[in-house]
């Protein structure tokens, strides 16, 4: 079977300046006085593994700071990790951070053009799709007002419709879903449901573990840059819980 979605072995490790210099001078006056800028390594991933098979919709769940976004972003090209394969077979559709994409300067309708683009489609792909991705977003006229006027509701809005509106083998998604009112919501459960019936491979990252449970066939818990449980929604959410309930106690 061809794997949607293999990594394996990834780390990916951030430096952390160890003191905080705001400015150029501040800069100097360190050096002149002999100080050195030391960094402090941060491992955001350690050796992580994860793999999807084409048309499955994968959960990840975890902790703030537990590196969920860092992984998303590997597999959407932005990081690259300093060891381990990331292998991706289709167009992916990266919803990685409110705004990713985006120019805020610009309206929305010109940012659907500059996101269309930047997810491989002409200019008059974008154009036919256009009246469906606004109705998506329910944004109405304000399509023509500059996207810095919106809310991060409106951009997350813009963004999965433009996302799921480019005909993505591989659809990423980073806990846009938990914005938005229910009615939203709902029509983003139902494209990606009408997604996963087309075959297309779904990975998404949320808080709310009701819906990982409703929705994935499989799942991973991160914590620590690390993969601590997974498989069955259900058996990951619940060491998931299980893990936040103990540390409340404590
Ligand atoms: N560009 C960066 N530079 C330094 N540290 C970062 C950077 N991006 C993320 N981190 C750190 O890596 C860890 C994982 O972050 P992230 O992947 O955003 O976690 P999550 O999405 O699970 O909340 C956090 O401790 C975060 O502060
Ligand atoms: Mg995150």
């Amino acid at each position: 079977m061809i794997q949607a979605i293999n990594v394996s072995g990834v780390s990916v490790k951030f430096q952390l300046p160890k003191q905080v210099i705001r400015s150029v001078k501040e800069y100097l006056i360190y050096r002149i006085k002999g100080g050195r800028y030391d960094y402090e390594e941060f491992w955001a991933l350690r050796n992580i593994d994860i793999e999807s098979a084409t048309g499955k919709v994968v959960g990840v769940v975890g902790r703030n700071g537990a590196g969920k976004s860092t992984l998303l972003k590997v597999l959407a090209g932005v990081i690259k990790p300093i060891e381990g394969k990331v292998e991706i077979n289709g167009r992916i559709a990266p919803l990685i951070e409110l705004g990713a994409g985006f120019d805020p300067e610009l309206t929305g309708r010109e940012n659907t053009y500059l996101n269309g683009t930047i997810l491989g489609c002409t200019n008059k792909e974008i154009t036919q799709k256009l009246d469906q991705i606004i109705d998506f977003s329910e944004l109405g006229e304000f399509i023509d007002a500059p996207l810095r006027t919106y809310s991060s509701g409106m951009i997350a809005r813009l963004g999965f419709a433009i996302a799921t509106d480019v005909d993505p083998d591989i659809l990423i998604v980073d806990e846009i879903l938990g914005v938005g009112d229910d009615a939203f919501q709902a029509k983003c459960k139902e494209r990606i449901e009408n997604f996963r019936a087309q075959g297309v491979t779904i990975l998404f990252v949320s808080h709310d573990l009701n819906q990982v449970e409703e929705m994935c066939d499989y799942a991973y818990w991160l914590d620590h840059g690390q993969v601590q449980a997974n498989g069955v929604p259900e058996h990951v959410v619940s060491e998931y819980k299980r893990f936040v309930a103990q540390r409340a106690a404590n």
